[in-house]
């Protein structure tokens, strides 16, 4: 492995902090275990820390945007930095993919694919940042009046479990293109990439300071940094009774914030759809990553006209699917820990109590490690929307199918819970396509295809309870600044 192991403790890797360029324990020196959710055993460890380790990473990320020169570089060097970041991430690829599969559970091939995407959000961010710029004002006569977009300074980044590498890339990205300087706390349950990445950052050029990273659980660390008052503007990805914490944590100083929560999304299929190029799709869109995805397609909608042949080849494809370890490659891994695997166990063992009908159960591969975290997905059919299965976040392999009358009733039905995050729309209809698609309340819309998590050009983020502000893209870009208005009297 790399330098990023500093030390071997009797548990296995050691991890670090990483503050003002270096590697630095906590400062209690208390560690957290790292098990792989594979088969349960612990192979790694990261610190514990707590609000003095947040006040030195803040403090060191305060300093370095002060003194520069991150913050008044010129844009396009800044740029040259994450361009070189992304080609580290693409030459110590595999490496990254191992580590994020080992310690999230994520079949090899997804730790692959968040690897080219982590690439990619480097790349991308790295030649937008110098394509930024304000407007002239039409004003008084006698005046010029022009804005800037300018860094907020520090940013705060609090990062989840289910696509580190990525999540902590788009993050990054857009926040060091416009010249913020960062400290990131990755999930208690996945923070190695977050660690290995910033050492690349360092290594490709970033200055000491600028992209800081300490672990730690998030009523400890998490909650210090979002209530830090050096820290300038937070953003955050992960669940929306969190989000609600961090927002009022960051009110308290009255800064800014980004929140991508969750999602209920739901995947519309008219009775004209080319169903044998859906089916593929609406299955993917619960399997990756085993559901654990914020923009996992985990409803179904379906003309009554079509209801049974979708819901029959949904089932048939269900039953087919197998869990297994992340190195096994097989349709899903474990999910991230014992916790998530007995709540969504809670939750598919409470709508079969509560009548719903079971369709299809896929299986976790015999030779899995017995101390793993597995699920064998888990299909609904004719599921009362107004049920908890069909209204609340599963985070899992967990697929509501519901029938539907025609457009009207779609739309209702898809705006029928308290998230709006992405939809999926399949139809032949042009004229449909455009109704619905401007009719339902999501971030993101896709019609005729479905990307769970992907593409990194298209804005993202949610209505309603699933958040507000928008992250990818060249959107983010705003978000991970402010505009200064200057007005000159010449008379
Ligand atoms: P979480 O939202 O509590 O954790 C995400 C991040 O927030 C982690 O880095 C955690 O350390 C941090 N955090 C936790 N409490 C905090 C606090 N008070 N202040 C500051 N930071 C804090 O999610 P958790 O508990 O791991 O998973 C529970 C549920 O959340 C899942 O079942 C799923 O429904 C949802 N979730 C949604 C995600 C998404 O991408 N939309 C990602 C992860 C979880
Ligand atoms: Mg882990």
């Amino acid at each position: 492995m790399g330098t990023h192991i500093s030390r071997t403790v009797a548990e296995g890797l050691a991890f670090m902090n990483f503050i003002g360029g270096r590697q630095v324990e906590s400062v209690s020196g208390k560690r957290i275990d790292v098990a792989s959710p594979s088969d349960g055993k612990v192979f790694a460890s990261i610190p514990e820390s707590g609000a003095q380790d947040v006040d030195r990473a803040v403090r060191a990320a305060a300093r370095a945007f002060e003194d520069g020169p991150w913050s008044r570089m010129p844009a396009v060097e800044r740029g040259r930095c994450l361009t070189r970041l992304g080609l580290l991430v693409e030459k110590h690829g595999d490496e990254l993919a191992a580590l994020e599969s080992r310690d999230t559970g994520k079949p090899i091939r997804q730790g692959k694919a968040d690897v080219t995407a982590t690439m990619r959000y480097y790349e991308f961010y790295g030649g937008a940042g110098d394509k930024i710029h304000g407007d002239t004002i039409p004003f008084l006569p006698g005046y010029t009046a022009l804005t800037l977009r300018e860094p907020h300074g520090v940013v705060a980044g609090i990062i989840p479990w289910n696509y580190p590498l990525q999540i902590l890339a788009r993050v990054a990205g857009a926040a060091l293109a416009m010249g913020n300087t960062l400290v990131v706390k990755p999930a208690e349950d996945a923070s190695l990439s977050a660690i290995r990445i910033a050492e690349l950052a360092h290594e490709a050029g970033v200055p000491e300071g600028v992209f800081n990273v300490i672990t730690g659980y998030g009523r400890d660390a998490g909650a210090a940094l979002s209530a830090h008052p050096m820290v300038d503007y937070v953003t955050f990805t992960g669940s929306t009774l969190t989000g609600t914490a961090i927002q009022q944590a960051a009110a308290v100083n009255n800064r800014g914030v980004t929140m991508e929560l969750g999602g209920k999304s739901p995947q519309i299929v008219f009775a004209d759809a080319d169903l044998d190029a859906a089916m593929p799709v609406l299955v993917n869109a619960i399997i990756q990553n085993g559901g654990q995805t914020c923009s996992a397609g985990s409803r179904i909608l379906v003309q009554r006209e079509v209801y049974e042949a979708v819901a029959t080849g949904l089932a048939e494809r269900f039953s087919k699917l197998v869990a297994g370890p992340h190195d096994a490659d097989l349709d899903l891994g474990p999910l991230i820990n014992r916790k998530q695997q007995e709540r969504v166990a809670g939750m598919v063992a409470a709508a079969e109590e509560a009548g719903i009908a079971l369709l299809a159960r896929g299986s976790v591969a015999g030779d899995a490690p017995a101390g793993g975290y597995y699920f064998a997905p888990a299909l609904f059919g004719s599921v009362d929307p107004e049920k908890a299965i069909a209204q609340e976040e599963v985070f899992g392999p967990v697929l509501a199918v519901t029938p539907f009358e025609d457009e009207a009733d779609a739309i209702r039905i898809a705006n029928g819970t308290e998230f709006g995050l992405v939809a999926g729309v399949w139809t032949r209809d042009g004229g449909r396509q455009h109704r619905v698609a401007k009719r339902v309340r999501a971030g993101q819309v896709f019609v005729n295809g479905y990307g769970a998590g992907g593409g990194i050009e298209l804005p993202f983020g949610g209505f309603k309870k699933s958040g507000h502000g928008r992250e990818k893209g060249f959107e983010a870009l705003y978000d991970m600044s402010a505009t200064k208005t200057i007005v000159f009297n010449h008379g």
